[in-house]
């Protein structure tokens, strides 16, 4: 069992360490990440940890989940920083392989989880859940682990890899965990490094907003209209909306109308822009 963070970047290295410690019957938890690992990466870890005897943490811009005009050469790549952090933190092993070790020449395969993936975030990034699904199918088969984890900050994204794992019958746990905040409420996000000091200030009014129209909707059925004035909120704070919507959280179908039954499962989901920085939260009901 590795003492200290091992850091390997090639599936062969990655593939023959995980067998060895399979072989000594250790249980192995994965956090997939695209580093610039701040405290929510690490609660992942952290989670990973009470349940496996080893960790492993890939670090790994996928090209393929960034839309033609989105952040991919802009997004942070602090290595060391996420190195320093994982060996802090405790993590086993580290997988940072290149794009090419991930993608070589004349790969051609892709991984759609069709419906969920063309609501909410899909319908403005139309390949990114695909890029997504795509990239933590062949972690999950490189590294076959016991468990993986995820931050229910990407609720989508949970949702839709809960799916193929079930439908590829691949053998590994996904679970999900819960949304880290800043104190005035943000939700931690590798993006949020991008905001300026005058929307940072702006920023927190996003969950605020989201909390307020949670709460009116509970003793209301007027859906469309309270969203549509929560929306009118947002965009007085500064906020572009992408969408404010109320959807069932085990499919994300729409919800209409607010019954006993529903509100048990609803959640309420955004996205907006402040200046060129896309904020997501989500909120149980
Ligand atoms: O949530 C993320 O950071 C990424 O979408 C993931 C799951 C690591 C796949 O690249």
């Amino acid at each position: 069992m590795p003492q200290s963070l091992t850091i390997v970047d090639t599936i062969n290295a990655l593939r023959k360490d995980i067998k060895a410690l399979k072989a000594s019957s250790k249980t192995i938890g994965l956090v997939p990440t695209m580093g610039a690992l701040h405290q929510g990466h690490l609660s992942l870890i952290e989670f990973a940890k009470q349940k496996c005897d080893i960790v492993v943490c890939s670090i790994f811009v996928n090209p393929k989940q960034f839309g033609q005009n989105e952040d991919l050469s802009s997004y942070p790549r602090p290595l060391q920083d996420d190195i320093d952090a994982l060996e802090r933190i405790g993590a086993d092993i580290a997988f940072t392989p290149h794009v090419k070790e991930i993608y070589p020449k004349g790969f051609q395969t892709n991984v759609s989880v069709k419906q969920l993936s063309q609501c909410l975030c899909g319908a403005s990034r139309p390949d990114h859940f695909d890029g997504v699904a795509t990239i933590v199918s062949k972690l999950l088969l490189i590294c076959q682990p016991d468990i993986a984890i995820f931050g229910e900050k990407d609720f989508q994204q949970l949702l839709i890899i809960k799916t193929l794992v079930k439908d590829l019958n691949i053998e590994t746990q996904i679970l999900g965990s819960p949304i880290i905040r800043e104190v005035d409420g943000l939700a931690l996000s590798s993006r949020n490094q991008y905001l300026s000091n005058e929307e940072r200030k702006i920023a927190p009014h996003l969950y605020a907003t989201m909390q307020q129209v949670a709460q009116t909707l509970k003793q209301s059925t007027s859906i469309a209209e309270h969203l549509k004035q929560a929306k009118k909120t947002l965009i007085d704070h500064g906020f572009e909306i992408d969408y404010l919507e109320l959807r069932h959280s085990e499919d994300l179908t729409p919800i209409t109308n607010l019954t006993e039954q529903s509100s048990d499962r609803a959640r309420l989901f955004a996205a907006v822009k402040l200046g060129q920085t896309r904020l997501i939260d989500n909120i149980p009901f």
